[in-house]
């Protein structure tokens, strides 16, 4: 394969939770894309560490031989291998990682250890090549919900993040509460179609007039104390409170970005991470795009949730720059993005 000095050929590995994916690209242009989502933990409501890492282990040559299959690439095309290194369970961390070592040793390639985070914020760039930061990010996953002012490649401030959970595990949880599968955002976020969102109205908790963080765990007990009192709920009223949930999550992300587009000025505003995906805070943040004078990105659907796209994308923003790491960096479970 052609090789071209600014469109490196990288190979991106992701396997810090419940997804095993392996991505390659030339530049931001995806040429494959696999995502292996584990089923195992569906009977167990939520990620199970050892069991996670075991269908890792599994997994991931499959994985990195189905994306060189479905791309003309083969391994002595690859330019770098990037991975991430961290935040995640530590087990499925050093699976990926692992690998992803033993493909740079085995090619001696550079090695780009990319924090999973980060990767989530550009992720936008493999549908938008042309965005550039400054940007506001408003990310919104199972692990983290944070508010980020992202000045440059790695020149971030956060501006507010959660006290307590983080949005996709209220959406998680409050599935789990009321019996309707997992994951639970994706669940919710279909089953609110059949649901009126004005059924039942949880707490909204938008914390100090000018606070950029987040809460969500009174909305969650909100659902439980409701749950309880009526109990053998009707699908329809299982609908009607997750169309209720969905609308006050909605409602608290909208605001907090409106507060961060007002204090900061930007007029770029990507949404990233899982609870991207989700297709009412969609269209309510579009909404606000005339209003508020501003551009809105968010990754396709497929972007949105943990991906080795986003990862291999990181790493090729490292590579331009010469950022390589080295082959002793280890798992980081609980790495921050600053
Ligand atoms: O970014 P991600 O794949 O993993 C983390 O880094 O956490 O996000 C997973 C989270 C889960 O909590 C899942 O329920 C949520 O994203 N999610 C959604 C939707 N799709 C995934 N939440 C709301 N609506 C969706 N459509
Ligand atoms: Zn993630």
């Amino acid at each position: 394969m052609k090789k071209n000095g600014t469109s490196p050929c990288i190979l991106g590995i992701e396997s810090s939770c419940d997804e095993t994916s392996a991505a390659i690209l030339q530049g931001f242009d995806v040429k494959s894309h696999i995502v292996y989502s584990q089923m195992v933990h569906k009977k167990y409501g939520g990620v199970v560490p050892e069991l996670a890492s075991r269908a890792h282990e599994h997994a991931i040559s499959q994985v990195v031989h189905s994306a060189f299959e479905t791309c003309k690439f083969i391994p002595r095309d690859i330019d770098a291998i990037a991975v991430t290194y961290g935040p995640g369970l530590m087990g499925a961390l050093l699976v990926g990682l692992n690998y992803a070592k033993g493909f740079a040793l085995a090619r001696n390639i550079p090695f780009i250890a990319v924090n999973h985070i980060e990767a989530h914020l550009y992720a936008p760039m493999l549908e938008f090549p042309d965005l550039k930061p400054p940007f506001l990010c408003l990310l919104v996953s199972g692990g983290h919900t944070m508010l980020v002012d992202v000045k440059g490649i790695k020149d971030f401030v956060i501006l507010g993040t959660t006290r307590d959970d983080a949005a996709g595990e209220s959406f998680d949880k409050t599935a789990r509460l009321l019996k309707i599968g997992y994951p639970g955002g994706p669940v919710i976020d279909t089953l609110s179609d059949s649901g009126d969102p004005k059924a039942v109205r949880f707490p909204r908790a938008l914390l100090e007039p000018d606070s950029l963080d987040f809460s969500f765990s009174g909305m969650k007990t909100a659902v439980l104390n409701y749950v309880k009192k009526h109990d053998a709920l009707s699908n329809k009223e299982k609908a009607d409170i997750a169309a209720s949930f969905q609308e006050a999550v909605v409602d608290v992300l909208k605001e907090k970005v409106r507060r961060a587009i007002v204090a900061t000025g930007h007029t770029q505003v990507v949404i990233a991470g899982g609870v991207a995906a989700n297709r009412r805070l969609r269209t309510v943040l579009k909404n606000m795009e005339d209003t508020l004078n501003i551009e809105l990105f968010y990754p396709p659907l497929e972007y949105c949730t943990d991906n080795a796209a986003m990862i291999a994308a990181t790493g090729v923003m490292y590579y331009r720059q010469g950022w390589i790491s080295n082959l002793d960096i280890g798992a980081i479970p609980n790495l921050k993005l600053v």
